[in-house]
């Protein structure tokens, strides 16, 4: 939810006060300012949501996989890509705050990395694989009761918790860096590459822009 802040709170982000015109730049750059603010709750859950209707897709719902959508292997891309921003993103700033904010936040961050990890070698397996091949099938299968499981821990399990001790300036502070993450993050999963946060964002940027070369070079999630 974008956040919204009172008369009172918007004079002391500009201490330049009530001047300038409304309607000018400087009045357009407050609303711009305000407006784009998303706090990090917002910005998760809208990845989440993309990644379970992805996997409804491509299971089928309760039905066979892959049997519900038009081209398996755009969206199974798609799937890999928008993991690997997001859980890289996560593995940057999300649970370094849970660890250091929330009371048992180092076990719920080595719980949620465990589980983490194994979706990113059931996906850097599954961007191999073809559908109709049967692997194909069988990963997205595990990868949905394992990504769907996980979806429901951080948002039941941590989000609460997280919530509970984050002002909402805190909160957007997060999400700007969740969304910033994401842009430059990697669109491979990496499964074997160091994941502190500190090397990912040195060793991490540096395998993030390779992917994108890669990516431009083949042509991957150009549509
Ligand atoms: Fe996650
Ligand atoms: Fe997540």
């Amino acid at each position: 939810m974008a956040a919204s802040y009172p008369p009172a709170a918007l004079s002391r982000l500009h201490p330049g006060g009530a001047g300038g015109c409304p309607g000018g730049p400087v009045g357009y750059a407050r609303r711009q300012e305000v407006r784009t603010m998303t706090d990090a709750f917002t910005v998760l859950k809208a990845d989440h949501t993309e990644v379970e209707a992805l996997l409804t897709r491509l299971t089928g719902g309760a039905g066979p996989a892959s049997a519900a959508s038009p081209d398996p292997a755009r969206d199974a891309e798609t799937l890999v890509m928008a993991e690997s921003r997001h859980e890289a993103a996560e593995e940057m700033y999300f649970w370094p705050t849970v660890r250091e904010r929330v009371a048992d936040g180092d076990a719920l961050a080595n719980e949620a990395k465990a589980q983490e990890a194994e979706g990113k070698r059931v996906l850097d397996e599954l961007r191999t694989c073809a559908p109709g091949d049967g692997r194909f099938e069988e990963l997205v299968a595990t990868f949905a009761a394992a990504g769907r499981a996980h979806i429901d821990f951080e948002e039941t399990q941590v989000w609460p918790k997280l919530r509970a001790v984050l002002t909402p300036a805190d909160a957007d502070k997060l999400g700007d860096e969740l969304t910033r993450a994401k842009a430059a993050g990697p669109t491979r999963p990496h499964p074997d590459a160091p994941d502190s946060p500190g090397a990912l964002k040195t060793t991490g940027v540096a395998a993030a822009a390779m992917d994108k070369v890669r990516d431009a070079v083949s042509g991957r999630g150009r549509h």
